[in-house]
């Protein structure tokens, strides 16, 4: 429909300049840059290094998202940028920009939540968000169990990590495995020709007496390096595929009981699953068969929007519009701690109706 809202969005929040451009809820660029590169050698991102980067692509890739959209920046009617969580200075880069943008070109801005964003992608892969759904969000920075209503104005958390979050166990025990960073899709990899069954590592947080909906990974992360030092003690070799195998099968299982556990004790029958880990394909076949047999519809969006990008944030800009959300005031504030039960950053005062209908 040509009258849904054009809008794009800036994802600055950690290693990833991502620009992307949509119309509601069709995505027609996305645009990214990353300097993970310029961090493996360090074992993780840099903030400063990451700031740098996204200041340096900044430029080249809104052009490039205006290019492969095949839009002029004039049509737009809002521009969107990630308000927070994520680091301070790599956030600022994204916020100024956006503001200068949306400044010149006489735009509404919209600074929105990156984990909001993480869900409201989905959108652009399976059309509107049912209400409720229930997401698992699981990313380099993040394990937490949410409930939405309205991703716009209602997201509710039931639960998170107690410690470390799924994608840093990953990364962790990748660089036991001396597997590199980021740790993820290397772990995926060599999974896939191990046995999941060969080591049972333990399920963190799963006793009758433990919080239902939080997660715990770091014993589980603890319990790989010591399994595998014991091995290189008497000299024997460490089977990578079925530790790593071993390892993800853990993690797997318990975010997706969890998260079903999650559904059927609010009676809600959509659940999705994204954020960096999403794009396990362990968990996405384990999810699937265990959603199946539940009776609930699962739905996760292609890996490349589940890493961090900037059509997810432009989903949520354009959702915001729709919905007439007021748009942020001109002194938005990076918030390196923005709460996720605040899916934007309205203005102090209401704007006026955002569009291209004046
Ligand atoms: O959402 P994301 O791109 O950035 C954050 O907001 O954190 O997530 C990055 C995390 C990293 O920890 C990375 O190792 C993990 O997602 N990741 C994966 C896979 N691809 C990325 N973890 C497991 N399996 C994957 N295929
Ligand atoms: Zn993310």
């Amino acid at each position: 429909m040509a009258d849904e809202p054009l809008v794009l969005g800036i994802e600055t929040s950690c290693d990833e300049t991502g620009v992307g451009i949509v119309r509601g809820h069709t995505l027609l660029a996305d645009a990214v840059a990353s300097s993970v590169e310029e961090h493996a050698r360090f074992g993780g991102v840099v903030p400063e290094v990451a700031s740098r980067a996204h200041l340096e692509a900044m430029v080249p890739t809104i052009r490039r998202a205006l290019k492969d959209a095949g839009v002029a920046a004039s049509d737009l009617d809002g521009i969107a940028v990630t308000a927070g969580p994520g680091l301070a200075g790599a956030l600022l880069v994204g916020v100024s920009a956006a503001k200068a943008y949306a400044y010149a070109l006489g735009k509404p801005l919209y600074g929105v939540n990156h984990l909001a964003s993480h869900i409201c992608v989905d959108q652009l892969e399976h059309g509107a968000l049912p209400e409720p759904t229930m997401a698992l969000l699981v990313s380099g920075g993040h394990s937490s169990l949410l409930l939405t209503t309205d991703i716009t104005s209602d997201v509710r958390p039931l639960g998170s990590t107690i410690d470390d979050a799924a994608g840093e166990a990953f990364d962790k025990v990748a660089r036991v495995l001396g597997l590199g960073f980021p740790g993820g899709p290397a772990v995926d990899r060599y999974a896939r020709d191990g046995d999941p069954k060969a080591i049972r590592f333990p399920r963190g947080l799963t006793g009758p007496r433990d919080p239902v909906y939080d997660f715990s990974f770091s014993g589980l992360k603890t319990a790989v390096a010591r399994w595998v030092e014991e091995r290189r003690r008497e000299g024997a070799d460490v089977p990578i595929a079925d530790v790593a195998a071993s390892f993800q099968e853990a993690v797997t299982d318990v975010l997706t009981r969890k998260a079903i556990r999650a559904c059927k004790d609010h009676g809600v029958e959509h659940l999705m699953i994204g954020g960096g880990v999403a794009a396990n394909s362990r968990l996405r076949a384990m999810a699937q068969r265990r959603c199946a047999d539940a009776g609930i519809e699962l739905r996760v969006p292609r890996p490349k929007l589940c890493t961090d990008n900037g059509a997810m944030v432009a989903a949520l800009g354009a959702e915001m519009v729709a919905r007439g959300r007021s748009a942020s005031d001109w002194d938005l504030p990076a918030d390196s701690s923005l709460p996720v039960t605040e899916p934007h950053v309205p203005g102090r005062t209401p704007a006026t109706a955002p569009g291209h209908h004046h």
